[in-house]
């Protein structure tokens, strides 16, 4: 099912000069790398790519493709998707003062402490304070990751780049860019979701986060994922979708399928990272499938359908 761009989100899209989602830097062309799905994932050419000045928003909506069909019983709920509805900044400023209270509602089997005790604002601080591994010594800021903390959609990341560790922000350089350009695709903005990474500190020269590293912050991402209780998770790139799934597969076998995260159980979804699609633009229609995949997935959640998921 193609997504539907009423005329008039599409003149809104227009009017910024945004064409749903779509980057290309100066030269006007994306530098396009035919990479491995295996490859297609690592943050450094991202943030490289992010020298070359401001990237342009460029492809127009109607010519994404229509999304392929999706794998095994996800297909209906994919399927039974209707356009998206967009929270009012009213709502997730509402949102924000219960979430929390909501969240220590719950608690989290198989976590050592119960979510009663805990907090993003907890979480957040912690992670200021964090020196378990080498990268506190270089960074500039902790990132933690933000949005709505009752949001449906997680989306999580692999490591801040140099413009998250300047800002303690994530996703902000230009990869960030296409990312809000996804999250508008789905009919959402950056604050009705919460985005977040596997490590919140940078890895030197952007580099691959190290196993060791991974363990050591993965407790942070684990709490924050208890206390939001997303809908559905998106994974971007094969670090994160490594991680949160505890796998060495591939980013091509775990992409086309929901997965579920945690002893909740929570759909996961796996897609290629924003810092790849920049550099092979050609697999952004693989990209919107799975986009459409999680946005069947968390509309059938919502509405309490049961999803039977592998
Ligand atoms: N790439 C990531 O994986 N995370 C960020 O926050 C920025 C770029």
């Amino acid at each position: 099912m193609p997504l539907s761009l009423d005329s008039r989100k599409r003149d809104i899209l227009a009017t910024m000069g945004v064409e749903v989602w779509g980057l290309r830097g100066d030269g006007g062309v994306d530098a396009g790398v035919a990479g491995e799905d295996v490859a297609g994932d690592s943050v450094a050419t991202e943030v490289n790519a992010a020298a070359d000045g401001e990237a342009a928003a460029v492809v127009a909506a109607a010519e994404m493709p229509a999304p392929a069909t999706v794998k095994g019983t996800v297909e209906s709920a994919a399927a039974a998707a209707d356009p998206p509805s967009t929270v009012s900044a009213d709502t997730v400023a509402a949102a924000e003062s219960t979430a929390e209270t909501a969240a220590a509602e719950s608690t989290t089997a198989g976590e050592s402490t119960t979510v009663a005790a805990d907090s993003l604002a907890r979480v957040a601080a912690e992670v200021a304070a964090c020196e378990q591994c080498e990268l506190h010594r270089a960074r500039n800021n902790t990132v933690p990751g933000g949005g709505n903390p009752r949001a449906d959609w997680l989306f999580v990341g692999e490591a801040p780049g140099r413009d998250e560790d300047a800002q303690g922000e994530p996703f902000v350089g230009r990869a960030g860019k296409l990312l809000d350009m996804m999250i508008a695709a789905l009919g959402m903005k950056r604050d009705t979701v919460f985005v977040a990474n596997v490590l919140k500190c940078r890895p030197p020269d952007n580099r691959d986060p190290l196993p060791g590293e991974i363990e050591m912050c993965e407790a942070y991402l684990h709490r924050q994922l208890a206390l939001i209780q997303p809908k559905v998770i998106v994974a971007l790139g094969r670090v994160s979708a490594q991680a949160l799934l505890k796998t060495g597969d591939a980013l091509g076998t775990l992409r086309g399928a929901a997965h579920r995260y945690g002893p909740a159980g929570i759909p996961l979804v796996v897609t290629y990272h924003p810092a790849y699609l920049l550099r092979s633009p050609e697999q952004k229609s693989k990209a919107w499938d799975d986009l459409w995949l999680a946005k069947g997935i968390a509309e059938a959640e919502a509405g309490g359908a049961a999803l039977d998921v592998s």
